[in-house]
């Protein structure tokens, strides 16, 4: 029987001070777990703030190559690249994505002639370049699947050659990590990686990352019919599975502060590689409080960080990267 007032187990005692607290801790961050999503866009020597982002810039490929420099001096294993098209390459078929000489591919091409060892993982889905927005072609106002999994082929293989390291499709098309893999296997790119988008679910926390992309039409919640439902999590063990067997090498969950659940199941279910994205809106909100001076910046990126690690994450994909890797250093 514990007695209140002598307990024989004292929590405390191991929270007494800051070495005993390092010594038991549990979980840490490490810039092994940092991906930094980064935005390019067309013109040279330009470099564009987002009003819904505030700190976070759209790169021309010029000032690109130099601020993934900065990531990667900083110990950042990997980046994530994200097109803004220009509205006259948007087209309701999306064909834009498959051009071998499109944005994405001439910002691979230029990091990977700048030759740092970085890992370039790249976004495959077609809403950066289509006029309604929409990650797959749209008929009477309904998302094809499989016709729009052949262009997310030809994405892909487009991506490849120009060098991307892990191709990371985003789309939630049913059966494209499958395609994708056997598009890359026959036109050789057996090395290539593919981290999937298993289970991406319909979220409101996508906003700002519409307004950094200048994402085309007007989406509002309009993404249920292939996203998942935020209700859901057997789902995603489905999906995952199923990613998994296609032959997707890696699995993300997104976003991940609200789905930290998500995160811990897929991970104890799987025991692989699981990736969280702590996505545009997660940004915002915690840059805003701290802006305002209602938290404290770089406890509440941290804070955040530590909670991904602790639910399983294996790296986390955020806008906070450079930030955390500079605090990791200090
Ligand atoms: C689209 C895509 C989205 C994000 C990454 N890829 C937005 C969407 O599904 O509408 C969101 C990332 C973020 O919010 O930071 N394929």
């Amino acid at each position: 029987m514990i007695n209140a007032k002598h307990p024989t187990k004292r929590m405390r005692r191991l929270r007494s001070s800051s070495w005993i607290r390092g010594i038991v801790e549990e979980n840490s961050v490490q810039i092994n777990d940092l991906i930094w999503p980064v935005f390019v866009i067309d013109g040279k020597n330009t470099c564009e703030s987002i009003a819904s982002m505030p700190g976070v810039m759209r790169y021309s490929v010029d000032i690109l190559v130099k601020e993934v420099k900065i990531a990667h001096e900083l110990g950042i294993k990997a980046i994530a690249l994200f097109p803004i098209t220009s509205d006259n390459k948007k087209t309701a078929d999306g064909r834009e994505s498959y051009n071998s000489d499109n944005l994405m591919c001439r910002a691979i091409k230029s990091i990977k002639d700048a030759a740092f060892d970085i890992g370039i993982i790249t976004d495959v889905a077609l809403d950066p370049y289509t006029s309604h927005g929409h990650d797959g072609l749209v008929e009477g106002g309904k998302i094809l699947n499989d016709p729009t999994v052949d262009i997310l082929c030809k994405q892909a293989l487009a991506q490849a050659h120009a060098g991307a390291d892990i191709i990371a499709p985003s789309d939630m098309m049913d059966g494209r990590i499958g395609a994708i893999r056997q598009a890359l296997d026959k036109d050789s790119f057996q090395d290539t990686m593919i981290l999937s988008y298993a289970a991406k679910y319909a979220s409101a926390f996508y906003g700002p990352f519409r307004d950094a992309v200048k994402t085309s039409g007007c989406l509002s919640g309009d993404k249920k019919t292939y996203q998942m439902n935020p209700a859901n999590s057997d789902e995603a063990l489905h999906e995952v599975a199923m990613d998994l067997n296609e032959g997707a090498d890696m699995v993300m969950v997104k976003p991940a502060m609200a789905y930290l659940d998500i995160i811990s199941r897929v991970k104890n279910e799987f025991k692989v590689p699981t990736f969280a994205y702590q996505v545009s809106g997660e940004y915002a909100m915690i840059r805003a409080a701290c802006d305002n001076g209602w938290l404290d910046y770089d406890s509440a990126i941290m804070e955040s960080m530590i909670g991904f690690k602790r639910a399983g994450a294996d790296g986390v994909l955020t806008y906070f990267a450079r930030d955390i890797a500079n605090l990791l250093h200090k």
